[in-house]
C-alpha cells in the first residue's frame, strides 16, 4: 500500500527508531518494513515499519486490543506466515531462515507473553524448564544447566533454590519472573514483552517493569514493549509507535508524543491513564465505541468513526503517515492543528478550532 512505501522512503527516523538520537551509523537490531499479515479477510497488520535499534533500547507497541500488536511481535519472531514486507534482524532478512539458520535466529530473538503460563510446563520444575532451554540452544554443559538456572534466577530477583518448584507454587509475578529468565537464559539480543505485566496485579506489575529496566541496562536489551496501556512506556522506552487497526496511527520519540500527541487516538489513549491524565480518574475522557471490524474497515480514516475531529475529507482520503516533528509521524489529515492544540501535562483545557469540533474534545468528553 502506498502508506508503507511512503514511510520506508521517509528514511530511519521515519520508523520508529531514534537513529538520530545517537547511533546514526549502526545498522538498527529490527528493521520491519511495510509489514502485511492476514488472516483469512482481516488484515491484522497492514503495512507497518519500524525499526529498534541495538540496546539497551525500547520500543513501546501501543493500542487497544484488536490493532495488530501481537501479530506484529509473533512476526518478528517468525511465528507468523507474513504477506508482505520484510523483517531484517541485524541486517539480514529472516522471512526464509531454515533450519540451523532459523534455529540460530530463534535463540537470538525471544518473546514473553502477558501469561505465563503459555511459556512454563505445569509439570516441570522451574529449574527443568529453564534447564531444556539451555540445553536446547547448548549454552551450557548439561551438567551445569541447574546451577545456571539458579544464577537467572537471582538475576530476575528470585531464590536461587525455586529451582526445585513447580510453577503452581508461585505467584502471578514470580511465575512471569521465571518467564523472563528462560527467556534471558539463552542471552537474546531482542525480546519482545506482550503485555508482560497485564496478568498481575499492580504490586507485581511495578516490580516486574523495575525488573525490565534493570535488564535492559544489564544486558544491553533491545525490546518491542507491547501494551495497551500508556502509563507504563514513558520509563521504559525511547520510541513508541501507536497502532490503530493493523496501522501505525502516530510514531515519535516517547516523551515528546506523550506530552503533545499529534493524533486524536493518540490523545485519546493518554486521557485514558488516571496517572498521566491532567483530570481526576472519574472525570477522564473515554474514547467512544469500539475499533472497526478488521474485516471491513471504513472508507478513508480508519479511525474517523470515532475521530471527534473528523471532517469530509476523513471521511474519503486515508492519511498518509508523515513527518509532522523532529522524528515524528503521524497519519492524520489535521496532525497539525492536533500537535498545535494538545495541551502538555498538566495544562489547560481544549483550544477551537475553526473547522469541526476543537481537538482538545472527544465526544464523550466529561463538561469542563
Ligand atoms: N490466529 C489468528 N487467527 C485469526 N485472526 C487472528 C489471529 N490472531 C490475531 N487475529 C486477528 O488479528 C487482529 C490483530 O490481533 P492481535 O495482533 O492479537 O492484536 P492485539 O495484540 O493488538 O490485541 C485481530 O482482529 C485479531 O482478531
Ligand atoms: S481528524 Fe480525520 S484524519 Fe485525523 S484521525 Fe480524525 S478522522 Fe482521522
Ligand atoms: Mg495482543
Amino acid at each position: 500500500m502506498s502508506r508503507g512505501s511512503a514511510m520506508s522512503r521517509g528514511g530511519a527516523m521515519s520508523r520508529g527508531g531514534a537513529m538520530g538520537q545517537g547511533s546514526p551509523a549502526a545498522a538498527p537490531l529490527l528493521d520491519i518494513a511495510d509489514l502485511v499479515v492476514r488472516f483469512g479477510p482481516v488484515r491484522a497488520v497492514d503495512g507497518v515499519s519500524l525499526l529498534l535499534p541495538a540496546g539497551p533500547y525500547g520500543l513501546a507497541l501501543v493500542g487497544e486490543s484488536g490493532s495488530g500488536k501481537t501479530t506484529i511481535g509473533r512476526a518478528a519472531l517468525r511465528l507468523v506466515t507474513t504477506g508482505g514486507g520484510t523483517i531484517r534482524f541485524a541486517g539480514k532478512d529472516i522471512t526464509g531462515l531454515r533450519g540451523r539458520a532459523l534455529k540460530d535466529y530463534r535463540r537470538a530473538a525471544q518473546i514473553v507473553f502477558q501469561d505465563p503460563d503459555n511459556s512454563l510446563d505445569p509439570r516441570m520444575r522451574v529449574g527443568g524448564s529453564i534447564a531444556e532451554a539451555l540445553a536446547a540452544h547448548r549454552i551450557v554443559p548439561r551438567g551445569q544447566a541447574r546451577e545456571q538456572a539458579g544464577k537467572l534466577l537471582a538475576e530476575v530477583g528470585l531464590d536461587p533454590a525455586f529451582v526445585a518448584r513447580y510453577p503452581h507454587q508461585l505467584s502471578g509475578g514470580q511465575r512471569q519472573r521465571v518467564a523472563i529468565a528462560r527467556a534471558l537464559s539463552v542471552q537474546p539480543r531482542l525480546l519482545v514483552l506482550d503485555e508482560p505485566t497485564s496478568a498481575l496485579d499492580v504490586r507485581a506489575q511495578a516490580a516486574i517493569l523495575r525488573l525490565i529496566g534493570a535488564l535492559r541496562t544489564q544486558r544491553s536489551l533491545s525490546y518491542l514493549l507491547i501494551t495497551h496501556n500508556f502509563g507504563i512506556v514513558s520509563e521504559l522506552c525511547e520510541q513508541t509507535a501507536v497502532l490503530y487497526l493493523g496501522r501505525v496511527a502516530e510514531s515519535g520519540p516517547t516523551g515528546v508524543l506523550l506530552d503533545r500527541p499529534a493524533h486524536p487516538y493518540t490523545r485519546a489513549l493518554r486521557a485514558a491513564v488516571p496517572e498521566l491524565g491532567r483530570r481526576a480518574p472519574a472525570a477522564r475522557l473515554i474514547l467512544p465505541g469500539e475499533p472497526a471490524d478488521a474485516t471491513s474497515p471504513p472508507p478513508g480514516c480508519v479511525f474517523h468513526p470515532r475521530c471527534p475531529l473528523a471532517v469530509d475529507r476523513c471521511r474519503t482520503e486515508v492519511p498518509l503517515l508523515r513527518p509532522v516533528g523532529p522524528g515524528r509521524m503521524a497519519a492524520c489529515h489535521r496532525a497539525e492543528e492536533v500537535l498545535a492544540t494538545s495541551s502538555a501535562w498538566p495544562g489547560p483545557g481544549p483550544a477551537s478550532t475553526a473547522e469541526g469540533n476543537p481537538p482538545g474534545s472527544t465526544a464523550a468528553a466529561p463538561p469542563a
